[in-house]
């Protein structure tokens, strides 16, 4: 996905635009441009390669002159990171530029079309058809001439249009890729995210479907199908420092140690001396009562939290739970009524096959429920309920505190299904609650050994290959922990059931070989130690993640971290620390970036 953004007000438009870029580009960093609208017409400055190369050529901003802009941070879909290939893209006389996030899925025969009356290409990028598309069917009038097209292009966009014939204009139109637009006391703005614009604005918009929108410097219009409309605006009170890094030496280490807040901040509003209140459920003890069966969609990270969580309603609600990714399930055919609960878990509220799953299950029956961390995003808006996690800005690719406000809110459903389903009484729940409110605490102590975690780390600088295992819950850890490895260190990883190791995957384990083994759970201790000694008479070196007193496993795991006590259903929350740890100094200690690792975007809001 990308990050785009536009301004047109009284003051110069291109430190405007660089300073929304930076806050945009946790989504997307390969190459960045911007162009302004003065009288010498459209100006365009753009380059592959982070946004500071973009600042260095810019002077700041100040080499470019002009009141109207917009710009853009690309994570490419379609054709490397080159200076063609960034964005802005713009037509032949240089007079219409366009930022575009989202995918243009029939570019190609767009292209060909366009090819076939004369328009020549210079980027492989989808993006380039848009404003080709636009100088062809250019009638004078903005407002019409991007209806036109929107008629034919397919696919998703946010877009951010400046026409040179109309200075003083710029517009903006979306479909399925979210974008906001700002009104501040020195100008307007659309920007793809709020905390691009948060230190200029807090009157925000969100656009729906197929809004087009003109600003000027004093004024919004909004349009649906070529009709004016009115939009309502809200005031944003997102903490304007939460998005920034602070003395943090990187935003990850920093989300790392908000864990605490985000778990507190997700959980506290929702209890109630002792027992559980979801007021955004939307659906009634009754109707939980009647549900058959949830499933749980999502990507990545917040996949991971529905295998965990699988284990925790099948045990404490004894309801059936299917976790599925969403990039499959929103091409399955699932079988799903009003007695189905889908939960779709989503950090940012805008992964492309996370909101195409989501409408999938309400096209087949499905009641849909989302967890998600940012207001007002896509999932979150079309939802039939959303419960938010309250982790506050989540920058750093890899997720840590909305991760872990996710697993929270998981818990807290579970447990509200148990009691209402009549599984849990108060005393219980009361029980139960009491060992989540411990969680923070317990997660600092955990964070304050980081050092520790760092020396281990240190000696793996040159791993290859690094595997993760575990049973039940302590599988979903393994994924997490191996998914963190891969996404900042680019050390290949794989999470195996640790049971499943022997199944094939074994054949890997040579000398050496780092295996976190995660056992958390007593009654299948004795069976992942069984894995922990195959793997070592193979020459394997063995960290094991376990809880306090476990002290067994010290007799085969080469170096063991213990985990403190805790209800076995929550134990995901503080086994999962370590991990993150453990590839966060990793990372650093390769000298990665690990806030942008390469090849990735925070929110992937293309399939
Ligand atoms: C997690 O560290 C990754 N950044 C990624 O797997 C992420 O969890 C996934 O893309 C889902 O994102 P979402 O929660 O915003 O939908």
């Amino acid at each position: 996905m990308c990050g785009i953004i536009g301004y047109i007000g009284m003051d110069q438009a291109a430190p405007i635009l660089l300073s929304g870029l930076e806050k945009l580009e946790y989504r997307g960093y390969d190459s960045a441009g911007i162009a302004v609208h003065n009288e010498t017409g459209i100006q365009i400055v753009k380059a592959t390669g982070r946004l500071k190369v973009l600042y260095n050529l810019t002077q700041g901003g100040a080499s470019i002159l002009g009141n109207a802009g917009i710009g853009h941070t690309r994570w490419g879909t379609h054709g490397e990171s080159t200076d063609v290939n960034a964005h802005p893209h713009f037509n032949k006389d240089t007079s219409i530029a366009v930022v575009h996030n989202g995918i243009i899925e029939n570019y190609i025969k767009l292209k060909k079309q366009l090819e076939a009356h004369g328009y020549k290409f210079l980027s492989q990028t989808d993006t380039e058809v848009i404003v080709q598309m636009l100088d062809y069917y250019y009638n004078g009038y903005p407002l019409e001439t991007i209806t036109k097209i929107m008629h034919f292009i397919e696919g998703s966009y946010a877009l951010g249009i400046i026409f040179k014939n109309h200075p003083g204009e710029i517009y903006a139109v979306c479909k399925d890729s979210s974008l906001i637009v700002g009104q501040g006391s020195r100008g307007n703005f659309i920007a793809s995210d709020v905390p691009a614009i948060l230190k200029y604005t807090r009157e925000i918009c969100y656009l729906d479907n197929e809004d087009i929108v003109r600003l000027t410097d004093s004024g919004l219009t909004f349009y649906h199908n070529e009709e004016e409309l009115k939009k309502a605006f809200v005031t944003v009170r997102m903490d304007l420092n939460a998005a920034e890094k602070g003395s943090y030496a990187h935003f990850m280490l920093k989300e790392m140690q908000e864990q605490p807040k985000a778990i507190a901040d997700t959980m506290n509003p929702r209890l109630r001396d002792g027992s559980i209140v979801i007021k955004e459920l939307g659906i009634s003890d009754n109707k939980i009562r009647q549900i058959q069966k949830i499933y749980i969609v999502a990507c990545g990270s917040a996949y991971h939290t529905g295998v965990t969580a699988k284990y925790i309603f099948e045990g404490l609600a004894q309801i059936p739970l299917e976790v599925d990714l969403a990039s499959e399930f929103r091409y399955r055919n699932p079988i799903l009524d009003r007695n189905t609960l889908v939960i779709v878990v989503s950090q940012s509220g805008e992964t492309a096959d996370s909101l195409a799953a989501l409408r999938k299950a309400k096209a087949n029956g499905g009641r849909v429920l989302g967890i998600v961390n940012v207001v007002e995003s896509s999932i979150a808006r079309e939802a039939d309920n959303v419960m938010y996690t309250w982790a506050g800005p989540e920058i750093a690719v890899a997720t840590t505190k909305a991760y872990s406000a996710q697993l929270i809110a998981l818990y807290l459903l579970a447990l509200k299904f148990s009691q209402v389903r009549g599984f849990l009484d108060a005393e219980k729940i009361a029980c139960m609650v009491s060992n989540l409110q411990r969680l923070p605490e317990q997660i600092s102590l955990l964070l304050s050994h980081k050092k520790d975690i760092q020396k281990i780390a240190h000696r793996y600088l040159k791993a290859e290959h690094i595997f993760f295992i575990g049973r039940g819950i302590d599988y979903g850890i393994a994924l997490e922990g191996s998914l963190k490895l891969k996404e900042i260190t680019y050390v290949h990883s794989e999470a195996y059931a640790a049971g499943e190791l022997k199944h094939g995957t074994i054949s890997l384990i040579e000398n050496g070989r780092l295996v976190v083994a995660v056992l958390t759970q007593p009654f299948l201790y004795s069976k992942t130690i069984s894995n922990i000694v195959e793997v070592k008479s193979r020459g394997a070196f063995v960290m094991a993640v376990t809880n306090v007193g476990n002290t067994e496993v010290e007799k085969v795991a080469d170096y063991v971290i213990y985990i403190p006590e805790t209800n076995l259903y929550f134990v995901n929350s503080l086994a999962v620390i370590p991990l993150q740890l453990f590839g966060y100094y990793l990372s650093i200690g390769k000298g990665l970036d690990v806030d942008k690792p390469r090849n990735l975007a925070k929110s992937v809001t293309v399939e």
